[in-house]
């Protein structure tokens, strides 16, 4: 099964794509958390992508197609993935689709966890994630077991740099203009779904279940 995960910045792709990956058994794909990781280990695309990711923007498309294109050629991923974060762009879509298109693949799903703008400010501002194994959770919706130390691996939690609030309005008005559109894209090809991302968290689980398995 492929499967990609679209929705604003904070929707809840990210607890949503973790979950779809350790029931159906296919690797979770997170250009963000790809981005994360390099900027961590200092690599030059890390020092590239930092630039971007501080101020809200996205990425340029050709530091970021190649990279997901490569990722799903590998073997773990001949029984299918999740998208997490990609594409976000219509030319990031057009070389998702080329790009499997040039092996007889398809995408099977695209999974719009929806979530008003409202919402989402209160959500970053209480986020915390683990930039080590990259778990996320909330201080009030998704706590930690133990205060500031990730459940799975037990590093530091924090605060991500690009959810101080004036980066998350950016990355929300980013999201509308280039992003958004990809509703429609995967809306003409026939494989949209949407989910009330508003909902609890394994609520919106339950009805993606059954929507995949439907
Ligand atoms: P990325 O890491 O992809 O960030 P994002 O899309 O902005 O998404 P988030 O990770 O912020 O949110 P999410 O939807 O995964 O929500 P989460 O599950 O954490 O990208 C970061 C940056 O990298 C971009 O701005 C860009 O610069 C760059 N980048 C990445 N990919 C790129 C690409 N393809 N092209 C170009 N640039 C790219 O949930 C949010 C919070 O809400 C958490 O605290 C969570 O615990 C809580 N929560 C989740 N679900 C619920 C619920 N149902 N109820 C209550 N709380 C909930
Ligand atoms: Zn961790």
């Amino acid at each position: 099964m492929k499967i990609i995960m679209l929705g604003a910045p904070g929707a809840g792709k990210g607890t949503q794509a973790k979950k779809i990956s350790d029931k159906f058994a296919i690797p979770h794909i997170s250009t963000g958390d790809i981005f994360r990781a390099n900027i961590k280990n200092d690599t030059e695309l890390g020092k590239k992508a930092k630039t971007y990711m501080d101020q809200g923007l996205l990425v340029p498309d050709e530091l970021t197609c190649d990279l997901v294109v490569d990722r799903i050629s590998e073997d773990d991923c001949k029984n299918g993935f999740i998208l997490d974060g990609f594409p976000r762009t219509i030319p990031q879509a057009e070389c998702l689709t080329e790009a499997l298109n040039a092996r007889n693949e398809k995408m099977d799903y695209a999974i719009n966890v929806d979530v008003p703008d409202e919402n989402i400010i209160s959500r970053m501002s209480g986020r915390r994630a683990c930039l080590n194994c990259g778990a996320t959770y909330h201080i009030v919706n998704i706590p930690t077991k133990k205060p500031g130390i990730c459940d799975r691996c037990g590093e530091p939690v924090v605060l991500r740099d690009d959810d101080q609030p004036e980066t998350v309005k950016k990355r929300l008005d980013v999201y509308h203009a280039q992003t958004k559109p990809l509703i429609d894209y995967y809306g003409d090809q026939g494989i949209l779904k949407t989910v009330d991302g508003t909902q609890p968290m394994e609520t919106v689980f339950e009805e993606i279940v059954k929507m995949l398995e439907a």
